[in-house]
């Protein structure tokens, strides 16, 4: 993306930033890898609204990595309930405790790419958000963004879009920015084109098939 897009990107994201419990605001210092990775997890498969509440709870009974490490499987089990998902849990537990052994989160994607449950989205946003890496992370909003941008019918090729997209510094607040367009604007289905500060550098929507994009399935 041209310099100009992507500050464009940036700028939307400081005007139209949402205060979510595990953000820091953007151009501050980042937010502690705990929370960046809890919040990671639980965003999975669950929404924006339902972990909100939950998030704060659970790090209100654990407010660090180590007296998660601590806790009792079946307390923390019984804390995730309704969130749904359990493996996640059960990955959560082992992934606190070798982090509390090792003495704190690496800070490099390849090394957090090695913990209970964290895979190439999850070590790519806690090493952009918490560490300052220059990563993307990947999820189907970002997916859905970079697909339609570069009008991609590929959806394997994303990822290195992504990453070719992405300015110098700030990776925290890009990736917040794109996970946010994605979902605010850039949506699945009739996205707001005329509000968007990529519509000038989008190919989808050049075309005027910004649906289209990333191709869906056939069925
Ligand atoms: N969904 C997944 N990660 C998120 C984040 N950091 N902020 C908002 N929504 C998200």
């Amino acid at each position: 993306m041209s310099a100009n897009a992507a500050s464009r990107l940036l700028q939307h994201y400081v005007d139209n930033f949402r205060r979510l419990p595990w953000r820091s605001p953007p151009g501050s210092p980042p937010p502690e890898p705990y929370r960046v990775w809890l919040s990671e997890v639980m965003l999975q498969q669950t929404t924006v609204a339902a972990v909100t509440p939950r998030f704060e709870r659970f790090l209100e009974r654990w407010p660090t990595i180590e007296a998660l490490a601590a806790a009792p499987e079946a307390d923390v089990m019984q804390e995730w309930a309704g969130l749904g998902y359990y493996a996640r849990a059960r990955n959560l537990i082992a992934c606190a405790r070798a982090v509390a052994a090792m003495g704190g989160f690496p800070a490099s994607e390849a090394e957090l790419r090695k913990l209970p449950g964290i895979g190439a989205y999850t070590s790519a946003a806690v090493a952009a958000i918490a560490f300052g890496e220059a990563e993307v992370p990947v999820d189907t909003n970002v997916e859905r963004v970079v697909a339609r941008l570069h009008a991609l019918t590929d959806k394997s090729a994303v990822p290195a879009f992504a990453k070719a997209m992405m300015p110098e510094g700030r990776p925290g607040d890009f990736a917040q920015a794109m996970m946010d367009l994605g979902a605010s604007i850039c949506r699945p289905r009739a996205p707001l084109c005329t509000q968007c500060p990529l519509a000038a550098d989008c190919r989808a929507f050049a075309l005027g098939t910004p649906e289209a994009f990333p191709t869906p399935k056939p069925k």
